[in-house]
């Protein structure tokens, strides 16, 4: 039976025989986009490239990208649902459309995975008043083999695709489109429809029982969002792919529950061992299903930098960790470090040698340890908390958790064992009262849509580049970029460098950058093999990450650069738009690293 990794190998090849290049996955947190916590999709990265710009590796292009979802954290518990998930990708950037995408994507399943089209049913775009039904893509699944009642027409709530949902919520220059998604059936011999919640309503692909599981989504990214809120053509129609290994895999093992694959199922079988349960209870099938999700999502998000914290990624990480801790304790009662450290380096071998080094699933383990740790020390101060409310309720719940990141599940179960009872519903309407406050506030970070955002952050971009080459020239070689981070407000940049910047050296950088800005340089790309790239001197933070061919940024002429390194842009292309910066602030980010933010003030 072909495993996760034999899926993954398939993939790349099949699509390399067809002219696509191998590119780079992204990490998980991106390092320039302000508008999102983690890479969600594989095409996150390549959003200038849908937009019309070259990439440097063609038209054709395929990898396989890690990607969280932190919006789909309470679905975790059912047979598909993940946070983590790795994503099958393939794109054309104005190159091949419709046609070639339903075929090539059929052929791999039919032939290459050898599924059933029995088992296969697709769906199309059914149309609106501004985009017309998408019967050109069901002429082609017809021809290519697909069976006539194995079709399905849906609206823009199920057949379009953008990063920010339907037409109606894209921002402005957003780019979406109609999409045609593949969804496998594990036949309705196993009654899944039966003996879910929804076996009132008539079951269909988009069903939620459970009984259809979506594998693939080919979007035909050819629209972009005008500024007066209508629909515009992109200067190229791109396909855009995503499929979920996670899922796919479940199919081509023709297991319902994808935590029954290898990807997931190494953690389970440890867990059942050591608390001795049986994942085929169903009273218990949701913890085990939480603690696989999420302790593989920790260890692939502490892996690559995020430390939990109160904030933004580090935020979600200490949810993901607290809650696999609030499950183990229903499998085994007492303290829950041991078991969970056992279970961090069974969810890290999972990942040893595609994405994560011994010494990366080390790191992440001592990491996710410590917060098991301290939460430890968090169920023991609300338990104690707890007895001096006389009479509990949903208030007090959110207020217990908001405070002591003390979990409702267990505040609401001491009440009833105390003999109280909290109404969820009370502790709901606090929840949601919360989340809409938070929503506004995330909402706010899409406020001048796209491209008053992106404009602004290439300002910072380049800023960078400029700051990077300022703080070497003032202090030395010996820095070198350790971290990068861009909002639409400033920029962080993060150098090796062992001590405090004094107030002449800030100053010094500072007016360097502001100098080179006054002078207005030009900014130039050109393509080239990675080594010849190294070779002209241009910087690179992780060059065994980049691809063989790369994006060279050079600031200045070439012959007399400034400033050169391996970047994906995007970038001004004179340094004088960006203004004047201002350094705000300079501080420690760890031992041997400086942290500095600058603002453009101008
Ligand atoms: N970008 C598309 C998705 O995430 C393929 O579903």
């Amino acid at each position: 039976m072909p495993t996760g990794s034999d899926l993954r190998q398939k993939y790349l090849d099949f699509f390399k025989q067809r002219g696509h290049v191998v590119i780079p996955p992204a990490p998980l947190v991106p390092e320039s986009d302000p508008s999102t916590l983690f890479t969600s999709s594989g095409m996150q990265p390549l959003i200038p490239f849908l937009l019309g710009e070259p990439h440097p590796q063609g038209r054709r292009l395929v990898n396989i990208q890690p990607s969280f979802r932190a919006q789909d954290l309470e679905e975790v518990g059912d047979n598909r649902h993940t946070t983590f998930f790795e994503m099958l990708g393939n794109w054309s950037l104005g190159d091949y459309f419709k046609a070639e995408q339903l075929a090539w994507f059929w052929e791999f399943l039919t032939s290459v995975l050898k599924l059933s089209p029995d088992r296969l049913y697709v769906t199309v775009f059914a149309g609106n008043d501004a985009v017309p039904k998408d019967t050109l893509s069901a002429g082609i699944l017809q021809k290519i083999g697909l069976k006539k009642d194995h079709l399905f027409y849906y609206g823009v709530e199920n057949n379009w695709w953008s990063r920010s949902g339907p037409p109606d919520q894209m921002p402005e220059s957003e780019p979406g489109g109609p999409d045609s998604e593949v969804f496998y059936d594990f036949g309705a011999d196993l009654g899944i429809h039966e003996k879910s919640g929804f076996k009132d309503q008539k079951c269909h692909p988009n069903c939620d029982c459970g009984r259809f599981l979506e594998i693939g989504n080919s979007v035909f990214m050819q629209y972009q969002k005008n500024a007066d809120g209508t629909l515009g053509e992109l200067p190229q129609k791109n396909v855009d792919f995503g499929g979920g290994l996670e899922r796919t895999l479940a199919a081509v093992q023709n297991t319902p529950d994808i935590f029954r694959t290898d990807l997931f199922y190494p953690i389970i079988d440890l867990a059942e061992k050591a608390a001795d349960k049986s994942y085929a209870d169903p009273a218990f099938q949701p913890q085990f299903r939480v603690i696989a999700d999420h302790l593989k999502a920790s260890v692939m998000l502490a892996s690559d930098g995020v430390f939990p914290s109160n904030k933004a990624q580090g935020y979600i990480l200490r949810r993901l960790i607290r809650r696999s801790v609030v499950k183990m304790r229903k499998l085994i009662s007492g303290p829950v470090t041991d078991f969970c450290g056992r279970m961090v380096v069974a969810a890290g071998n999972i990942y040893r040698e595609v994405y994560l080094s011994d010494s990366q699933i080390r790191q992440a383990a001592e990491i996710i340890s410590a917060e098991v740790d301290k939460f430890d020390h968090v169920l023991t101060r609300g338990l104690k908390e707890i007895t001096r409310y006389p009479k509990l309720d949903g208030k007090i719940a959110f207020n217990l958790l908001q405070t002591y990141g003390f979990p409702w599940e267990l505040t609401y179960e001491i009440a009833t064992d105390l003999g109280q009872h909290i109404n969820p519903a009370d502790f709901q309407t606090e929840f949601a009262r919360h989340q809409t406050l938070s929503r506004t506030a995330s909402r706010g970070m899409f406020k001048g849509g796209l491209r008053d955002q992106s404009e602004i952050t290439t300002k910072y971009h380049t800023a960078t580049h400029l700051l990077h080459q300022a703080l070497r020239s003032t202090l030395g070689d010996h820095v070198s970029q350790k971290g990068s981070n861009i909002t639409s407000d400033r920029l962080r940049f993060d150098f090796s460098h062992d001590q405090k910047l004094n107030p002449q050296e800030i100053q010094a950088v500072e007016n360097l950058v502001n100098q080179k800005i006054s002078e207005n340089l030009p900014v130039t790309r050109q393509e080239m093999a990675k080594d010849e790239a190294l070779k002209t001197g241009a910087l690179a933070f992780f060059a065994q990450k980049y691809p063989d061919v790369v994006s060279v940024y050079t600031i200045g002429s070439q012959n007399n650069w400034y400033s050169r390194e391996i970047c994906g842009g995007p970038h001004v292309s004179s340094t004088g738009e960006i203004g004047k910066i201002k350094i705000v602030k300079e501080e420690s980010a760890g031992s041997g690293v400086r942290r500095i933010y600058a603002q453009i003030i101008k």
